[in-house]
């Protein structure tokens, strides 16, 4: 039996009330917070790396390079946008896309858990290293990619980031595999 979702506090009541968040530094330079986007009922919860330039300025994310790939991967699966929610490790851009530090991480991290809280997805998908660490700090990502992992009652699916296929051809293939094992969530 699926579990009951929580419908308080709405998603967007959520994000209204983290969309003016000083709790780290991030917060100096960025045009606006980038909370995620997609259904609030998605099976399926996408975790990245952090806003960049363009997900900055839109207050969406995965909306560059990396995002087109992304939403190839997801037509793969005969999936769109509005099926799934996609979040980052961090909801503010670092500066010049520097990596997120630990510390701003640590900062964001509840933010996310109440997203996951809210939305109670069948799986979690990290993009990344950096998401996958939230989760599984002491895995590599080279040995942990494809597989479904168990935590605390809820699974993962570990993928590299979508953006390693746009400097890595064969890295495009081995996200095309490692991605369509969510079909066994939906
Ligand atoms: N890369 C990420 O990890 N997240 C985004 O939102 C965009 C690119």
């Amino acid at each position: 039996m699926d579990t009951p979702k929580t419908s308080f506090p709405s998603l967007k009541d959520f994000h209204a009330s983290i969309a003016e968040c000083t709790k780290c530094e991030l917060h100096k330079e960025r045009t606006q917070v980038v909370p995620g986007s997609g259904n609030p009922k998605a099976k399926i919860l996408f975790i990245g790396e952090a806003p960049g330039k363009n997900e900055d300025i839109k207050g969406v994310p995965f909306v560059g390079a990396a995002g087109k790939f992304l939403n190839t991967l997801l037509e793969s699966i005969e999936l769109e946008r509005e099926d799934v929610f996609i979040a980052n490790t961090v909801k503010c851009r670092p500066p010049k896309n520097r990596d997120p530090k630990k510390s701003e991480i640590a900062t964001c991290i509840p933010y996310l858990h109440k997203q996951i809280e809210i939305i109670q997805p069948k799986i979690i998908v990290t993009l990344g290293r950096f998401a996958m660490n939230l989760f599984f700090p002491d895995k590599k990502i080279g040995e942990a990619h494809g597989t479904i992992q168990e935590k605390d009652g809820k699974k993962f699916l570990i993928m590299y980031h979508p953006a390693a296929a746009l400097y890595n051809g064969s890295m495009r293939e081995t996200l095309i595999k490692d991605f369509s094992q969510l079909t066994k969530f939906l």
